[in-house]
């Protein structure tokens, strides 16, 4: 079984990249092979609406998301993990989900969706923000609807979430009493 995961966090072991490392830990004691993307040190372009997926049913940006298409194409799970930036996905997780535009002309243009395999698809969204995580603070919900439509994108039809609110300074993550394991063990869940 093929995981490929993001992480969306720019800030090196911070709290989206250490939780990420708990997903990925528990898909590998599965057997998974999993491949995993830090985002931010990645030349991925945002993407240009140059109409080219249009016509082709492809990206004609030639960059690190041609590697990133086939791997997305090839995968038969996905975990994307992002810290909460401005109520949204970070920069950097957005900028790749944009470009999986590509992906919504092929299969909404041209019928072309990508093959639900032989394991089915399914993914894991992993979201870490600094403020509490209640009704009065819409991050979570935005960035739960924008991966809700990479997801659907990239046909992978049935996602689980995990968002932890209050994790703000570097290494939070750690602290918290059950994030850690939940990621873990959604991971293994995820692997199976
Ligand atoms: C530019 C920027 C914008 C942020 N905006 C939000 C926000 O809207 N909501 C929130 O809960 N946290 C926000 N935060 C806090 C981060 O989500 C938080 O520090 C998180 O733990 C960072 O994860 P990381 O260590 O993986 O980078 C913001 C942080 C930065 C740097």
């Amino acid at each position: 079984m093929k995981v490929l995961a993001f992480n969306g966090s720019p800030r090196k072991g911070g709290n989206t990249q250490t939780l990420l490392a708990e997903a990925v830990r528990g898909a590998k004691e599965m057997g998974a092979e999993v491949t995993v993307h830090d985002l931010n040190w990645m030349n991925i372009r945002p993407c240009q609406h140059c109409g080219g997926c249009d016509n082709e049913a492809r990206c004609i940006v030639l960059d690190d998301m041609q590697v990133v298409h086939q791997e997305i194409r090839e995968a038969d799970r996905i975990i994307l993990a992002s810290p909460i930036f401005f109520f949204g996905l970070s920069a950097q997780t957005k900028a790749m989900v944009d470009r999986c535009q590509a992906f919504w002309a092929a299969k909404y243009l041209h019928g072309k969706p990508i093959p639900e395999g032989l394991q089915g698809r399914k993914g894991l969204l992993l979201l870490v923000g600094g403020m509490t995580k209640d009704e009065k603070n819409p991050g979570f919900e935005c960035s739960g609807v924008t991966a809700k439509a990479f997801f659907r994108t990239v046909n992978v039809p049935k996602h689980e979430t995990l968002g932890y609110g209050s994790i703000d300074e570097k290494g939070a993550i750690l602290k918290h009493p059950t994030a850690l394991q939940e990621a873990y063990e959604a991971g293994k869940a995820l692997a199976k």
